[in-house]
């Protein structure tokens, strides 16, 4: 079995496969001489390059591989230099395709690289983590990191097709697979209360990588993220909440030196702590604040600093907070609940009651 979300996007519309196994449907026929270049990293690349590769040559296409060191500090405009370098000597034209095949790094890199090559030429991504399947993958924000700070450089670019297949996950290291869990929570708590009953129901079975449970919520991860998009494609209202626990997630990872927390790591602290200042903020219910957190544990994500090693001291956290390029005016902005499957956004909220949260959350294992 497999299904497909649509993204509506005007001229921009695409599908996103979900299913074990697949095909880029976009390319299976008329792309025959075409070339394809497949961009992706050294851990993916032996696992799942070559097979790839045959499956694009198999449509005809005239295709290379361009590997990258795996890991974030990939993410860099020298990297993007040598793809644009690679992409020539390849002979890329217009009329070529870009696969992403990788986890957010690759998608986020690669994206970027076809966003501008030739002033943009196709891109198709093949999500390889959890992580990059039900969040990064879709959307269409590309770009790179500069020493000043993450994703500064980048464009709104969308693929033509996404194909998550999901068989892929079997071989990601247990912490890359919960931290993509994280995010998949979130979209319990952001929009759709019977999802994260249903993640409550199928904890055990998510974190065995149980595909028939895994089909149907990645599945509807997408479609929450998709119709986001769809009403704020450029990021400049709602598609704000899909931030719900990055703004302490994005604190945590810089104050921890990026590498020492994974991304969804940082997030589970950062939605725990956005739980408790909904309790005092926005009304949230005790009950639900703790039931989220049973579920971020349950799911094997952390729900206190200390269980990853991390000081959290809040004097560092909330200077990190407050310049953040999300922030205004130095103050941080937060989104949070009302109850579960309904957010504010843009919340600001007063130093000493984030404090007070901030202690009421993490209290002796901060
Ligand atoms: N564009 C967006 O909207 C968006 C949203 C969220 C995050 N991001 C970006 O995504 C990136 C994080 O993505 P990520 O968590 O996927 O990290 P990642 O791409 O670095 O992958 C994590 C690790 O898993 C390895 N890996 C990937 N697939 C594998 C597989 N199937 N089996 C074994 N190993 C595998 C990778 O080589 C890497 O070591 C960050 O750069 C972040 O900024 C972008």
């Amino acid at each position: 079995m497999s299904r497909i979300v649509h993204v509506d996007l005007d001229e921009r519309s695409y599908d996103i496969h979900i299913g074990a196994g697949g095909e880029i449907a976009s390319l299976r026929e008329g792309a025959a001489g075409q070339r394809a270049l497949i961009v992706t990293d050294t851990n993916v690349d032996p696992l799942f390059g070559a097979r790839c590769e045959a499956m694009l040559a198999g449509y005809g296409m005239q295709v290379q591989r361009a590997v990258v060191p795996a890991g974030e500090s990939s993410k860099s405009l020298p990297v993007v230099q040598t793809l644009y370098e690679r992409a020539v000597e390849v002979g890329l034209d217009r009329h070529a395709t870009l696969v992403a095949l990788g986890g957010g790094m690759v998608g986020d890199l690669a994206g970027f690289v076809a966003a501008t090559y030739l002033r943009g030429i196709r891109f198709v991504q093949v999500p390889t983590t959890l992580l990059a399947m039900v969040d990064s993958s879709v959307g269409g924000k590309t770009g790179v990191n500069l020493a000043a700070g993450k994703n500064l450089v980048g464009a709104f670019y969308q693929p033509i097709e996404v194909v998550a297949d999901l068989a892929m996950l079997a071989t990601l290291p247990a912490r890359e697979y919960a931290s993509g869990l994280a995010e998949v929570v979130k979209y319990g708590v952001i929009w759709d209360a019977t999802l994260f009953r249903k993640l409550e129901d199928k904890a055990e079975a998510l974190q065995r990588r149980d595909l028939d449970v895994l089909e149907p919520i990645v599945a509807r991860c997408c479609e929450i993220k998709a119709e986001v998009v769809a009403v704020d494609e450029r990021d400049s209202g709602v598609r704000a909440i899909l931030n719900f626990g990055h703004t302490l997630g994005h604190a945590i990872e810089k104050i921890s030196g990026y590498g020492g927390l994974l991304h969804g790591e940082a997030v589970s602290l950062g939605m725990v702590f956005a739980a408790e200042l909904s309790c005092r903020e926005t009304g949230f219910a005790s009950e639900d604040r703790d039931r989220l957190v049973q579920l971020l544990g349950a799911v094997g994500l952390p729900v206190l600093p200390g269980e990853r090693g991390v000081r959290a001291d809040w004097a560092a956290l909330r200077e990190a907070m407050r310049t953040d390029k999300k922030s205004r005016g130095q103050v941080p902005r937060f989104v949070l609940a009302q109850k579960l499957g309904a957010v504010v956004y843009d919340h600001a909220v007063a130093e000493d009651v984030a404090e007070q949260a901030f202690a009421a959350a993490f209290g002796g294992g901060a």
